[in-house]
Parts: structure tokens; sequence; C-alpha cells
């Protein structure tokens, strides 16, 4: 039988019981299809704050290192926020994507049909969406030097961050991009600044160049600000949509809204080799934590996606989405999907005993 070590990091706010009910999901599926799974549970975030002082504790990293592939819930508690940065569940965060190379993030947004309603967009704009946000996640302004702050002789003080990328990091990002949508629609469309920042002139270069090793996929390029326009105006034109780490955060949130809900959206966050970190593109939602209206559904697909990617288990993967679809389709709801009043409003456990249900069933 196959078994596969999975550093669970249940992390802050919602994370426990979404983790809790993924956990559950994925121990049904593993009966099923023969596979076993051993889950490393270790503190992270806020939590690890809690315990030990530092977001990522070397205990936790090492786990996951030593992974076949991580899953994370979420982290973020406003009680940390005035906490030095290096001490703040944030920056945890960023310390593990960096750690892990974690260079490909990979942010699918997909309409699922029984949801068309809950988008706060007309049908008619969102029917047709299918697409795939390309993030670069270990460069650009989130990790650029020189940054910080200092005070000024005249008063006052100046804060600043750097935006850069190397040819090299780009090259790896485009081509990962040109890959996936060499596999889909093939179509790319690149998110830059290129009319203001020389960071993202060079950007604009580097994909035009490995764009020519691609030459049956179909590539535009757009500034972010129109992107974010284009993504609300008309979403189907996209398939693949290649960015910055800044600009893919940004822009994911938006393309998350267009599901219905940014509680509907998984990720997986890949390095060239050694375990990816699977996990929501939502945050800790610490305002409704511990109270059973988190919908799961997010974490659920990060799971689907671990086990395709990850574990190449692509049975598992496709029973566990179906398994998802069918309960939105028989109108179970978290709260933040009611739309009609015939869809039936349940609790993130009630949710996660659904889709075991549906998974045990057939
Ligand atoms: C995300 C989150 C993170 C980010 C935060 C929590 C550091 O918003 O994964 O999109 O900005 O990357
Ligand atoms: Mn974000």
């Amino acid at each position: 039988m196959k078994s596969y070590k999975i550093a669970l990091l249940a992390g802050d706010g919602i994370g426990p019981e979404i983790s809790r009910v993924t956990q559950n999901i994925l121990l049904a599926l593993s009966n099923k299809h023969g596979i076993s799974f051993q889950f490393l549970e270790k503190d992270f975030g806020g939590s690890a704050i809690k315990s030990t002082g530092r977001p990522l504790p070397e205990d936790t990293l090492k786990t996951c290192e030593d992974s076949d592939a991580v899953l994370l819930a979420a982290i973020g508690d406003p009680k940390f926020d005035s906490l030095p940065r290096e001490n703040r569940p944030e920056t945890g965060l960023l310390k593990l994507r960096s750690e892990l190379n974690l260079f490909a993030n990979i942010r699918p947004v997909k309409i699922s049909e029984a949801l068309i309603k809950s988008s706060t967009l007309k049908e008619q704009i969102i029917k047709d969406v299918d697409l795939v946000v390309v993030r670069e996640l270990t460069g650009g302004i989130y990790f650029g030097e020189p940054k910080g702050r200092i005070s000024l002789e005249t008063g006052g003080e100046r804060a600043f961050n750097t935006m850069s990328y190397s040819s090299k990091e780009i090259d790896r990002i485009a081509k990962i991009a040109f890959e996936i949508a060499k596999n889909r629609r093939e179509k790319l469309c690149s998110v830059d600044k290129a009319n203001v920042l020389d960071v993202s002139q060079l950007w604009r270069e580097r994909v035009i160049k490995i764009g020519s090793n691609y030459p049956n996929i179909e590539v535009n390029h757009q500034y972010v600000d129109n992107a974010a326009m284009q993504l609300v105006r008309n979403p189907a034109q996209f398939d693949v949509i290649l960015t910055g780490n800044l600009f893919g955060d940004i822009i994911s949130d938006e393309a998350a809204m267009l599901t219905g809900s940014i509680g509907m959206l998984p990720s997986a966050s890949l390095p060239s080799s050694g375990p990816g970190v699977f996990e929501p593109v939502h945050g800790s939602a610490p305002d409704i934590a511990g109270k059973n209206l988190a919908n799961p559904i997010a974490m659920i697909l990060s799971g689907a996606m671990m086990l395709k990617i990850a574990f190449n288990e692509k049975e598992a993967s496709n029973d566990l989405e179906n398994a998802v679809d069918k309960v939105l389709e028989k109108g179970f709801r978290t709260s933040d999907l009611m739309s009609e009043s015939s869809n039936k409003e349940i609790g993130c456990n009630e949710l996660g005993e659904e889709i075991i249900k549906v998974i045990e069933e057939v």
C-alpha cells in the first residue's frame, strides 16, 4: 500500500476547524482508494508564536522538509499585529515559502455550476470562467532588498521595499506557466506594469523570450490595472495568467470572487524539487473562528490538488472534486455561499460529513 507523509499545519483562526474536516475527508478517501496517510501535525503562525515565540519553529520546518507534501490551513491573527515584523505569523509563511523554494504558486479558478448564483457578478459574465493564476512566490517586492524604515534628520520617517526580479527568476516561473498553458487552452496573459516599472520591463522581455519556445501558445500582455478591470469585465478571456508576487496576490483575491466566495479557492505552491505546500487562498478569518461557520472547501480542494500534483493519485483526487460538486449540487452551503432560500445552510463540520457520505456512497 502506498503511504504518504503529510505535514499538517492547522495554523490560526478558522485553520483548525477546516483542517480537521479536511483530514477526516482524506482519511475516508484513503480507505476507499487503498492508500495511507501519515499526518504530522505541527504548530505554525500564531499558534507557534504562542508555544515557542516564533511563527515557524525549527521543528515545524524540519517536518515540512521531510514530508511528501505540506497541507496548510491558514495563519494570521490581529492579536499579533503589534509584534515586530520578524515575529508575526505572516513572516513565518514567507519564511516557509523561501526555505522550501516554493517559487511557483498555482491558483486555479473554476466556476462550479451549482454556485453560479452565489457570485456577486452576473451569470453571463462568469459562466465560462476557467482560468489559472500562476503567481511568482519567492521574489519581487515581498523579498526584495533593501527594505526597512529609517528616521529622517528632517523629522518623520521613511519606509521602503524593493521590487526586483532577476531574469533567472522570471524565466523559471514563465516556463511553468507556459507548460500549464500547453495542457490547457494554449493562451497566456502576462500581467505587469511595464509602462512604469523597470522590473516589469525586464519581466515582459523575458516572458516574450521564453514564449518564443512555445509557438502554439497565444501570448498577450496586460498592465495590472487593466487586468484588474478585465477580470470583472470579461473574465472568460483568460486561460493562464502569469504574474509576479504582489500583482498575483491582488489579482488572485479578485479572481476568487468570480467563484462566489474566496472560501472556494485552493492553491499549490511548488519548488523545482522537494515537497510542495497546498493551501487555501483565503486567510484565517478570525471573526468567524471557532463558530463552525467557515467554508472548508478551499482547503479540501487544496487536498485534491495535493493528491494529484504531489502524489499522482488522480483517481482519489477526481473522486474528491466530484464529491464536493455533488454536495453543492444537493444544495448544501456554508453561510458565505448562501444565495437562494432553497439552499440548505449547514456548518463547516456538517459540510465535511456530507462530502464523506458521497465519497463512501459510490
Ligand atoms: C496569500 C496571502 C499571503 C500573501 C499573506 C498571508 C502573507 O495573502 O497567500 O495570498 O500575501 O502572499
Ligand atoms: Mn493574498
